[in-house]
């Protein structure tokens, strides 16, 4: 029996020399060890041996058993330890590569700034108001008391859809359907943003399409100085605290009396750079005292009633504002030009 387990222990150890890997390592383990290998075999027949001989045969048994487990254990250490170094081989992660960053769009310039002026005249309680881009000659001219020998109506001013349909040449028309709507009621406080068209040449300084807020404030009592105080304020929030304006007289068909209304230079506080063409002032926009016949139309009555009404374009106020040099630039979309304002 001893050379048996001998022979057992010399085949194990050989077999086991040559194993290549853990499923193979497990077969082994019960080819010998198991309830049914090769070992409890052969010590099933110690039934047979003598009182003396048993202890003897009994003690190599185990010695044979310890020599096969032992090796058994290392080769099991040896391919788990292989196998957790081949995992994280395969699992690295190489720190020092670049992230992946997710392209965040911005907001455009343009509706930067109406959000911009948006913002301060809600902060005066004003409402925004929005209308149709494609409007109806009643409401962008006629009810402006743009009569109709006007050239502005002329087909070479602006885009004619058919004789009574055009592109509203300025956003005034919402303010128009605005008043019709309150169907006289006051106050009306309301700013209306929006896209205008008219049949200019494209350079730097105009586009066939362009963008305009204007304003329009109706109540018993409200007088030129009203105009000229809501002004003040706008374009101290705009362009700083220490803005001054200036309103020079002007005129529009649905405002009398009419005026201009330049800003003190932001560039130069005042005294002449490039950015004002050394004048001090910069135009901004268009303002004056609702006409009585534009009140009139609307079913206001203007021995009750009065109003001042303003309205700006949003570019050129971009362009002041953010130094920028051509109109087109707005439109063209160029990636290099929107990405600055990304964070403005
Ligand atoms: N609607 C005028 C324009 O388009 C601007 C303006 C609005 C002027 C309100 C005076 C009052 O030029």
């Amino acid at each position: 029996m001893r050379e048996r387990l001998e022979a057992l222990r010399t085949e194990a150890l050989q077999e086991l020399a040559g194993v290549s890997g853990l499923p193979e390592l497990n077969e082994l383990r019960v080819k010998y060890l198991g309830k049914k290998g090769a070992l409890t075999e052969i010590l099933r027949g110690m039934g047979g041996l003598s009182a003396e001989e048993r202890p003897v045969i009994g003690q190599v048994g185990n010695e044979v058993r310890a020599a096969i487990e032992e090796v058994i254990g290392r080769k099991q250490e040896e391919f788990q330890q292989a196998e957790t170094e081949a995992r994280l081989r395969e699992e690295t992660i190489d720190v020092t590569l670049p992230g992946r960053t997710s392209a965040a769009g911005a907001l455009h310039p343009l509706s930067k700034v109406i959000q911009e002026i948006e913002d301060i005249f809600i902060g005066m309680g004003y409402t925004v108001e929005e209308g149709p881009e494609v409007e109806q000659d009643y409401y962008n001219f006629e009810a402006l008391n743009l009569p109709k020998n006007h050239p502005a109506r002329d087909m070479q001013d602006s885009f004619y859809i058919t004789e009574d349909i055009l592109m509203r040449t300025h956003t005034s028309p919402v303010q128009v359907r605005t008043m019709e709507r309150k169907k006289g009621e006051v106050p009306v406080k309301i700013i209306c943003p929006g896209k205008v068209y008219r049949r200019d040449d494209d350079d730097a300084t105009h586009s066939h399409v362009f963008t305009q807020i204007e304003g329009l404030v109706i109540d018993r009592n409200i007088r030129m100085s009203d105009l000229k105080g809501t002004l003040l304020q706008f374009v101290r929030e705009m362009f700083g605290p220490n803005t001054q304006i200036r309103m020079r007289p002007s005129f529009f068909p649905f405002t009398e009396p009419s005026a201009e209304v330049d800003v003190s230079c932001f560039g130069c506080g005042g005294h002449g750079c490039r950015i004002c063409k050394q004048t001090g002032w910069l135009e901004i926009l268009g303002s004056g005292m609702v006409h009585p016949r534009v009140l009139e139309m609307a079913g206001y009555d203007p021995s009750e009633y009065s109003g001042f009404a303003f309205g700006m374009g949003v570019e050129r106020i971009a362009m002041l504002k953010y130094g920028v040099d051509d109109i087109r630039h707005f439109y063209t979309n160029d990636l290099r030009f929107l990405r600055q304002f990304a964070r403005v």
